[in-house]
């Protein structure tokens, strides 16, 4: 079968010689780490074997769930943030069609995407077009007190009761969270609602492969059986007992590394060709943004959509800090095929196209662009898969959560938690007077009033 393809030489031209075949004790003690769960945050990592450990009984409870939903709404709402909704997004984005959200699909719920923000416009917006939608909510919190997905969730559960009566309400709404804690938890149980759990030892940035993920995309219509079997060859293909030099994950993980330790570039950009990907791109600067990024160290992670992204970061890319190296996302063969009509008159001067395949031209896009800017200094990595379904977007995602978990080892971090997300929170709550954090109210007061 096709495979998932790593290119690492025009990356490997910027390190000095033996600078990866240097980092290999590094990553193979990272990975054995992960494996015998002695590395940092060992408490979570009960995504590794997440994929080979799912059982069929679980994908049929799921899709049953995903069933029901399917037919008893017309759109389903996934309120969720940060790992409780990014996942599922760039699955569903990835497969979609790209005019999903226009075009109301007989077969198909519509699926939109709440609680990861707190405007007040796009919430007013989103109950202005649920209205007299037969709608239903999944409301994914792991912690299950997130501020951006409760107020959500209270917002729309009210208005869903008002639409369809409580007692139909209560079957079109679905809780992911803890099995125990949290508000999420105690209005589920409070109300009857069906509920998954998000295990404790998976941290929502990897929990794309728990329910957490699965459940929408199983609504949105897209084989889950199919995206688990993907991570499960995956899972196998970048196990311990694969040499260094087969093991993608591995050497991604040392590559980056190298180019972040050795070679000074502090910025990876995430880089795709097709507009579909935009989302995985987002899940992806989570996992390593959040799994990364502490004690002062981490490389920085980007993403631009080419070409698009060309006629506005090109120019810093091409020419500005040579601090940043490139992973490009490259689709073989896209699922359709358009190709360039002939023109009798050629106003345009695109004759020189006609009969080709749109998809021909974004491939030499990609190796021009590939040749100036490795030109220009930048190193590139060039991931390929052979097409966009769900078995390779399922080898993608677990390629990507073992490489972080390996790849935050070897930088010496704990990959797993977050700390740094807490700050925002804090202050947030002390300025809208949260019960409990009056002494913070206090300090945050004084201290803005020092400040004017
Ligand atoms: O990766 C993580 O743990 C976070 O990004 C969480 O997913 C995010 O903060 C949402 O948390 P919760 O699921 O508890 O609402």
């Amino acid at each position: 079968m096709d495979n998932m393809k790593l290119d690492i030489r025009k990356a490997e031209q910027f390190l000095p010689a033996g600078a990866i075949t240097a980092l290999q004790p590094q990553v193979k003690a990272a990975h054995e780490a992960l494996e015998q769960g002695t590395c940092k945050g060992n408490d979570y990592l009960g995504w590794l074997h997440l994929p080979t450990q799912t059982t069929e009984t679980f994908l049929a409870e799921v899709q049953n769930v995903a069933d029901t939903l399917r037919k008893q709404c017309e759109v389903v709402v996934v309120a969720g943030i940060g790992g409780s909704y990014l996942g599922a997004r760039a699955v569903i984005e990835a497969l979609g069609n790209s005019f999903a959200w226009l075009q109301r699909d007989d077969k198909n719920p519509t699926i939109v995407f709440a609680g990861n923000n707190i405007g007040e416009d796009y919430l007013s917006e989103l109950t202005d077009y649920l209205k007299g939608k037969r709608f239903g909510i999944i409301n994914i919190s792991k912690s299950g007190t997130t501020t951006e997905t409760a107020l959500t969730f209270r917002l729309l559960k009210k208005q869903c009761e008002e639409q369809r009566g409580k007692d139909e309400a209560r079957n079109v709404i679905v809780a992911i969270t803890d099995a125990h804690k949290g508000a999420a938890r105690a209005a589920a149980n409070k109300e009857g609602y069906k509920t998954f759990v998000i295990p404790d030892n998976v941290g929502g940035r990897f929990s794309v492969l728990t329910p957490v993920g699965l459940l929408p995309i199983a609504i949105a219509g897209f084989d889950i059986r199919r995206l688990i079997a993907g991570a499960q060859d995956m899972e196998r293909d970048t196990a311990l007992n694969i040499p260094f030099s087969e093991n993608p994950a591995a050497i991604y993980a040392a590559v980056r590394n190298a180019l972040y330790k050795e070679a000074g570039k502090k910025i990876e950009i995430m880089v795709n060709y097709q507009p579909k990907l935009h989302f995985i791109s987002e899940w992806w600067k989570q996992l390593f943004g959040e799994s990364e990024g502490k004690e002062g160290k981490g490389i920085f992670p980007a993403s631009c959509d080419f070409t698009t992204d060309l006629h506005s970061m090109g120019q810093w890319i091409q020419e500005g800090e040579r601090s940043i190296f490139e992973t490009v996302i490259s689709v073989e063969t896209p699922n359709r095929q358009l190709l360039f009509p002939h023109d009798e008159e050629n106003l345009d001067g695109l004759n020189f196209l006609a009969g080709k395949r749109v998809d021909e031209v974004n491939k030499m896009a990609e190796l021009g662009t590939r040749l100036a800017h490795v030109d220009g200094g930048v190193p590139n990595i060039r991931i390929s898969i052979p097409t966009l379904n769900e078995y390779y977007i399922g080898r993608l995602i677990y390629f990507f959560e073992i490489a972080c978990g390996i790849s935050g080892n070897v930088l010496g971090v704990n990959p797993f938690n977050q700390p740094g997300v807490e700050a925002y929170k804090k202050n947030m709550f002390a300025l809208l007077n949260k019960p409990g954090y009056e002494a913070d109210s206090k300090a945050i007061k004084e201290r803005l009033q020092s400040e004017q």
